[in-house]
Order: C-alpha cells, then sequence, then structure tokens
C-alpha cells in the first residue's frame, strides 16, 4: 500500500483495531495537515535536526512523512506494528529509531527531548497527555488526535464530565464545543509543567478532532492565556450563543445554558496557517479545502451557525448559504464559511441581523 509515494505494509480494507497492524487511509487529510503544520512551525523556529517523536505509529506512515524533516522516532506496543515499520522503513531507505514499549513509558524516558510529538491514538489523546507534555521541548511542537467525539459533543455527558472535567452541549454547534473542550484539555495539562500550549491550527473532520499547537516555556505567557478558558452561553429557545458565561440571553431574554470550561480564544493562529498554506500542493485538494476554511473563520469567535438548524428552528425558508454570507458581508460583519459543516456560518453578527437577512 502507498501514501503519497511512501510504501507501508498494514490489510487492505476497513481498518479494525484488531487488525495485525492498523492503517486508516480515512486518515490521509489528518497526516498531510500534519506535514504542512510542521513544515510552517520548522521554518519559523528553524531548530538544526530536530527530535520527532511518533509515540503510537502503526505501521510508521507519520514518521516516514515526518522523515524529510529530521530525526525520526517511532514507537508502537505492537510487535507486529514495529515489524512492519521496520520493512516499511527498508523499503523507503529511511533511517529511524524504532521502539516497541507502551508509548507513556517511551515518551518518559525522554524528558523535554522532542521538538514534535505526534499523539494519534484509539480514542482519547488523554492517557497519553502527561508523558507528552514532559516530553515536549520548551520550543516544540504538538499534534494530538482524538476519536472520542461522542463525550464531548453531548452524547455521554457524565463521560465528558469525569474525562476532560467539562460540560458539553448536544446542539447545532456540538462539534466546536467538543473541539473548544480539548484545546482546554491541552491547554491545562501543559500548563501544570508550566508550558504554554498555544492552540495554532485546530479542527474537527469526519470522525475525529485534532488539535495541533507550539509548546514554549513561559509562565508569564501561560498565565495570560489562562483568560482563554471559560463558559459558552447558549439559548435553546432561539439559537442566541456566546463565548461568555451570560445568565440571560441576548436576543430573547430566555433562559441560558452553559458548556465548559472550555477553550473561548481563536481555534488558529491566521498568520500560522497563512503559511501552511503556502505549503499545501495544489493537488492535495481535500486537506486543502480544510485549511482554506479554517483560515477563513479564525478571526471569527461567536461559535458558528447552522443556517438550516436556525431556518426550522424560526419556520423560515433555508436560505442559500452564500446569499447570508454576502449580505452580512455588505453590513460590514465579519462573516465566513466554516469547516465543520456545508450549511454552516461563522460570523459575529447580532442573530437579529442573521435572521433578518434570512427573512427578507
Ligand atoms: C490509531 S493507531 C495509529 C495510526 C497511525 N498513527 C497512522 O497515522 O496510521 C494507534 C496505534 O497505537 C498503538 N497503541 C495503542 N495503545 C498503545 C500504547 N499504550 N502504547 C503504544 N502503542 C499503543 C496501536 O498498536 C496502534 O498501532
Ligand atoms: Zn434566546
Amino acid at each position: 500500500m502507498e501514501e503519497r509515494g511512501l510504501k507501508i505494509f498494514a490489510p487492505e480494507g476497513e481498518p479494525k483495531m484488531d487488525d495485525k497492524v492498523f492503517f486508516n487511509e480515512e486518515m490521509l487529510e489528518n497526516r498531510d495537515l500534519s506535514l504542512i503544520a510542521a513544515k510552517a512551525f520548522f521554518e519559523k523556529i528553524d531548530i538544526e535536526d530536530p527530535n520527532i517523536g511518533d509515540p503510537l505509529t502503526g505501521t510508521g506512515i507519520r514518521g516516514l512523512r515526518y522523515s524529510e524533516l529530521g530525526d525520526i522516532y517511532l514507537n508502537d506496543a505492537n510487535p507486529n506494528a514495529v515489524e512492519s515499520v521496520k520493512e516499511a522503513l527498508k523499503e523507503n531507505d529511511v533511517e529511524a529509531s524504532v521502539e516497541n514499549k507502551d508509548a507513556n513509558v517511551f515518551l518518559s524516558g525522554k524528558p523535554g527531548f522532542f521538538h514534535f510529538i505526534d499523539v494519534d491514538p484509539y480514542g482519547p489523546f488523554t492517557p497519553f497527555l502527561d508523558s507528552t507534555a514532559r516530553a515536549a521541548n520548551y520550543n516544540s511542537f504538538v499534534g494530538l488526535t482524538a476519536t472520542d467525539n461522542s463525550a464531548p459533543t453531548g452524547s455521554y455527558p457524565t463521560v465528558c464530565e469525569r474525562r476532560y472535567g467539562s460540560k458539553p452541549l448536544k446542539n447545532g454547534f456540538m462539534h466546536e464545543t467538543a473541539l473548544r473542550i480539548y484545546i482546554k484539555e491541552a491547554f491545562e495539562k501543559f500548563a501544570r509543567y508550566d508550558k504554554c500550549f498555544a492552540p495554532k491550527f485546530c479542527y474537527q473532520f469526519k470522525h475525529y478532532t485534532r488539535v495541533m499547537g507550539r509548546v514554549t516555556e513561559s509562565k508569564k505567557r501561560t498565565n495570560k492565556a489562562l483568560e482563554n478558558i471559560g463558559y459558552l452561553s447558549y439559548c435553546d429557545e432561539c439559537g442566541w450563543r456566546k463565548l461568555k458565561r451570560v445568565q440571560e440571553c441576548e436576543h430573547c431574554g430566555g433562559e441560558v445554558e452553559h458548556a465548559g470550561p472550555l477553550w473561548i480564544g481563536k481555534i488558529a493562529d491566521s498568520r500560522f496557517t497563512e503559511k501552511m498554506l503556502e505549503k499545501t500542493p495544489e493537488e492535495w485538494e481535500s486537506s486543502k479545502d480544510i485549511l482554506e476554511k479554517v483560515h477563513a473563520e479564525s478571526e471569527i469567535l461567536t461559535p458558528f451557525y447552522d443556517l438550516h438548524e436556525l431556518a426550522s428552528r424560526h419556520d423560515v425558508p433555508v436560505p442559500k448559504r452564500d446569499k447570508v454570507i454576502q449580505a452580512l458581508d455588505e453590513k460590514g460583519y465579519p462573516v465566513s464559511r466554516t469547516h465543520f459543516g456545508p450549511t454552516g456560518i461563522r460570523t459575529d453578527a447580532p442573530l437579529e441581523d442573521i435572521l433578518e437577512i434570512m427573512e427578507s
């Protein structure tokens, strides 16, 4: 099997957790965007021969893809995976260190060592977050994948409270709430080690969420960034929402629900995503599409609106998304599409203005 010209050894077809070696073709965009983000980071930071860790490597594909950037350290607890990694390294003529340990043991043995760590587990990344925070250099980049989205999107609120210490909300923008809970979790865990985790490019796609950020040593910066941890408010009567804890809906005066604690800052840094866009090959279309949308919406903070949901709630015909975007733009409001869904928009415009446009 091949990905972007690199040979790997994995079973064909739908991936299963009891496969000899796990590989999911559906994660192509995750791997493309992680490579591009790492390139953007290393261009800015310029570390000679950076150490890159892939503690849950499976076939070794991530390490292979990052091998152009630095020294590669691969690990997997499954001895079959390690065998297929070694085969792939030989086949692609790539050198790397390969270990067969529990990921926490692998990371704990290398405190402060890695300049980029890619944590890509089954389910949540939380079991590996402490050891990742310790193994991350004071000047590094970290990528975290989570596939336990049903908990922070509100299907299992108790699991979410237990695992993330946050209350989720199951509504039209639940995937954004989940992303913000994941970012909060990463930020707080790194903060305990006096490391500042600054989200650079975070998104939700298919069945997973990906959080990528820069790690620096700065107690002052971490203290300042604490202001990005908070709550969001949502009115189930009218669909109004805000990234702030308030007691009353600012649109209809109704009661509001809260989700959090979660990250109330930006989910991406537009200067960083701009650099990433410059590095993205035209032919990586699906990956570029995600990146362009995240870039466009990164400066707008209000959680996105799903226009179908808003139309049905207010009993108005479903409007054309581009028409709503154009009208809000003409009124001078920040507005964009959103990567969270094809029928969504992101805008800081007041709800009454959005509804007025939808009704016109
Ligand atoms: C989702 S797969 C990794 C996929 C791979 N990163 C990719 O992009 O194709 C998770 C991998 O973690 C390994 N794994 C699961 N728990 C582990 C642990 N505690 N320590 C080390 N490896 C583990 C599994 O054997 C599996 O290969
Ligand atoms: Zn309301």
